[in-house]
Formats: C-alpha cells, sequence, structure tokens
C-alpha cells in the first residue's frame, strides 16, 4: 500500500478494510487492550507517516492529534460516529486535515434504542426483570410494577435532526398524538413555540441535540422541575446535555419521575447514587450497537478517509460519502 491508514480500534465487518486495501491503502489497526486511547498512544499510533486515521469518539482530537497527524502527512480524520464534540475541527482546519463523520446510517437504530428506553422507563421492565431474577415473584398482583401508558400521550423531542425525526415518528406512529389544537383533529406533529413548552406538556421526553456550549447541561434543576412529575426523559445524545447530579437528585425527589440514559456526563461513570435509582434504566452507550450500522459507520469511515487521500469520488455513489465537516475551511496557515 501507498498509504498508510490507522484505526485506533478494530471496527465491525471487513468491508471497510477491503474498501481501502483495495485503493492503495495499507491499513493497521490498534492492538491495545485498554479500551480508551490516551493522547500519547495515538500520537505513537500516528508515528512519522500517516496519510489518514480512523478514531473514536472517546478519543481527544484536539490541538495536539491534529498537529502531529499534519506532521505525519496526514490530510483526513474520521471519527467512527456522527457526534464530533471531541474532535476540535478548528484545530483540524489549522492543521489542513479534513474531519468526517458518520451520519445516516445510525439514524434509525439510534432511534430505535430511544424508543425501547422509552417503554423500558415507562413499563419498568429493568426493575421487572431484576424482581423475578432475585426470586422475588411470588404470584400475579394488581399492584405489581404498574407504569404508564403510551397510547395518546404526548411525546416530546428536544433536538429534532434526523435522530430525533426518526424517533419521533417512530413513537408517534405507534403511541402517542403530538398535542391537539382546540379540541379538533389530532394533530400528529407540532413545532413547540419553546423548550420550555415542550417540558411542561410532554409525557415522554427524548434528546437528540448536539453537544456544544449550548446545549451543555440543557436539562438542569430548573427544567426538571418543569417538567411533569409522572414524566419519561430519555437521552442518548452525549452525557453533558442533561446535568447528571440535578438529575440523580430530581429522581430521589421524584419516585415516579423515569429516565432512560444510554450516555452519562463522565463516562464510563456514573454519577454518585445514579446506579441505586429504580427509576433509571441505563445502558452502555449502546444507541448505535446494531451490526448493520456499525458496519456503516466504519464503512463510511473508511470512504471518509479515502475520499481525502484520493479524492472524490473513490467508490459508489458520492453522495453516501458524509460531507467532510470543515470542508469550507480556509486553507491551514
Ligand atoms: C455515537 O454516540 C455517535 O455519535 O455516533
Ligand atoms: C392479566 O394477566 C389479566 O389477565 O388481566
Amino acid at each position: 500500500g501507498k498509504y498508510r491508514v490507522v484505526s485506533t480500534k478494530s471496527m465491525p465487518g471487513t468491508r471497510w478494510i477491503n474498501l481501502l486495501i483495495e485503493q492503495d491503502c495499507r491499513v493497521e489497526i490498534c492492538t491495545q487492550k485498554k479500551t480508551i486511547l490516551s493522547v500519547e498512544d495515538i500520537i505513537a499510533l500516528i508515528g512519522d507517516k500517516c496519510d489518514g486515521v480512523i478514531g473514536q469518539l472517546t478519543e481527544d482530537w484536539g490541538e495536539t492529534l491534529f498537529a502531529a497527524l499534519s506532521r505525519a502527512g496526514g490530510k483526513a480524520f474520521s471519527n467512527m460516529a456522527v457526534g464530533y464534540n471531541n474532535v476540535d475541527v478548528n484545530a483540524a482546519n489549522k492543521h489542513g486535515v479534513a474531519v468526517g463523520n458518520t451520519p445516516g446510517v445510525l439514524t434509525e437504530t439510534t432511534a430505535e434504542l430511544a424508543a425501547s428506553l422509552s417503554l423500558a422507563a415507562a413499563r419498568r421492565i429493568v426493575e421487572a426483570d431484576q424482581f423475578m431474577r432475585a426470586g422475588l415473584y411470588d404470584g400475579w398482583l394488581p399492584h405489581l410494577f404498574v407504569g404508564n401508558l403510551l397510547k395518546g400521550q404526548t411525546v416530546g423531542v428536544i433536538g429534532a435532526g434526523r435522530i430525533g425525526s426518526a424517533y419521533a415518528r417512530m413513537m408517534t406512529t405507534s403511541y402517542g398524538e403530538f398535542l391537539k389544537a382546540n379540541g379538533e383533529q389530532p394533530v400528529t406533529w407540532k413545532r413547540a413555540a419553546s423548550m420550555d413548552e415542550v417540558l411542561r406538556e410532554a409525557d415522554v421526553i427524548s434528546l437528540h441535540p448536539i453537544l456544544d456550549k449550548t446545549t451543555y447541561h440543557l436539562i438542569n434543576k430548573e427544567s426538571l422541575a418543569t417538567m411533569k412529575k409522572e414524566a419519561i426523559l430519555v437521552n442518548c445524545s452525549r452525557g453533558p446535555v442533561v446535568d447528571e447530579v440535578a438529575l440523580v437528585e430530581h429522581l430521589k425527589q421524584n419516585p415516579m419521575f423515569r429516565v432512560g440514559l444510554d450516555v452519562f456526563e463522565d463516562e464510563p461513570y456514573m454519577k454518585p447514587g445514579l446506579a441505586d435509582m429504580k427509576n433509571a434504566v441505563v445502558v452502555p452507550h449502546i444507541a448505535s450497537a446494531s451490526k448493520w450500522t456499525r458496519e456503516g459507520m466504519a464503512t463510511l469511515a473508511a470512504l471518509n478517509v479515502l475520499g481525502k487521500i484520493k479524492g472524490y469520488p473513490v467508490w459508489g455513489d458520492p453522495n453516501r460519502v458524509a460531507p467532510f465537516l470543515n470542508e469550507n475551511a480556509p486553507p491551514p496557515a
């Protein structure tokens, strides 16, 4: 291979590797056992010559790494994720490195996890499962694990992009009506006038914004207090969108309030007390974890890097390649 492409993790499927190999690339996959690589680990991986890197959302792609990649002759970086809050795109611009992400292929898979968490929280499935396994079930009872009926309830989406809209589609088709206007025909969809309106009126709220300065702790003590006492809150976006300490306190004070979380403020940790809350369903950042999606993310990440190394279009339909996030950036200084 003429080009050296590094992947900081082993990724599902073989298609992404074959795509790179067929196009003159030598692929190196990091074999380190530790889950989260440090900046130093990645500098060592980049080495003296590296044309492109496929990295992960657990890595801090800032000034130091883009400088190292640029010194090694690298022109392309792709996150294997749609979110890129771990990537300093300005630093990449400065060093002339194109940045890609992997939108699209994870939309439905992520929305399905948000819907699953909504249902799991509403019907207390995890709590009930733990009860069964603990051998506590001693017969049917009218009061046993009574939860919320979603049919006809109001679903609120904060961050109605690709994923949030797919979630709303799933939930409203199956269960909800999105607010009624003047007691007339049920309105399936409504653009709320404000976030407060969503917080006040929705029975189930799912968070799908990107994480940046404007969405950090978007859900805090005040916004939680605005929500219905028996509301369900789902987060499959990024942990810091929710003030997790405030959330734990709210869960303690409001036993009927339930939450389904895929992401956490300080991954892989949970804030103290969260693990003890029966009204919380927690899963380890698996929203995009279907086989089809993860192979698709790996393929898109490889195409992103290849696209920059070889020039568009390299393979198949160029519209399937995610546009670079910093495509219109000025040339590096
Ligand atoms: C996963 O969290 C992603 O952003 O793809
Ligand atoms: C419950 O199992 C019922 O039959 O109502």
